[in-house]
């Protein structure tokens, strides 16, 4: 389990050095997960059309390591987006990943660029 968490760590968008090319944007749902794999990581898409923003984060649940959170519910909490997991539902916050249950879990947020409807996600390697 430890071992699958260490592969995944917030990337900051400043700090992206690799652009990587995830799809178009029709490719992927509105208001709900896409998923794809960038090396050993799954990564969770959202196409948060009620608030006009994407968002990336690992897909990963850090509850029990379910590779489930693509298949979460996105909503909002005081105006922070958020992705419930599916299993028990614990959110998280796609802007930092913060456990929003003030429990200790925490998921790696990944920077989202849209350039001619062609999703990009940075990562540092
Ligand atoms: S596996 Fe995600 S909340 Fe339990």
């Amino acid at each position: 389990m430890e071992e699958i968490l260490n592969q995944y760590e917030t990337v900051h968008p400043n700090d992206a050095t690799i652009w990587f090319k995830a799809g178009n944007v029709e490719d992927f749902p509105t208001n709900r997960g896409g998923c794809i794999k960038y090396k050993n990581k799954q990564i969770a898409i959202f196409n948060f059309t009620r608030r006009n923003e994407w968002y990336a984060c690992q897909n990963a649940c850090p509850h029990k390591m379910e590779m489930v959170l693509a298949r979460g519910m996105t909503g909002s909490a005081d105006d922070i987006p958020k992705i419930a997991c599916p299993m028990h539902k614990k959110t998280f916050s796609l802007v930092d990943g913060s456990n929003l249950n003030a429990e200790d879990y925490k998921i790696a947020i990944y920077p989202v660029k849209i350039i001619e409807k062609e999703v990009f996600i940075g990562f540092t390697d």
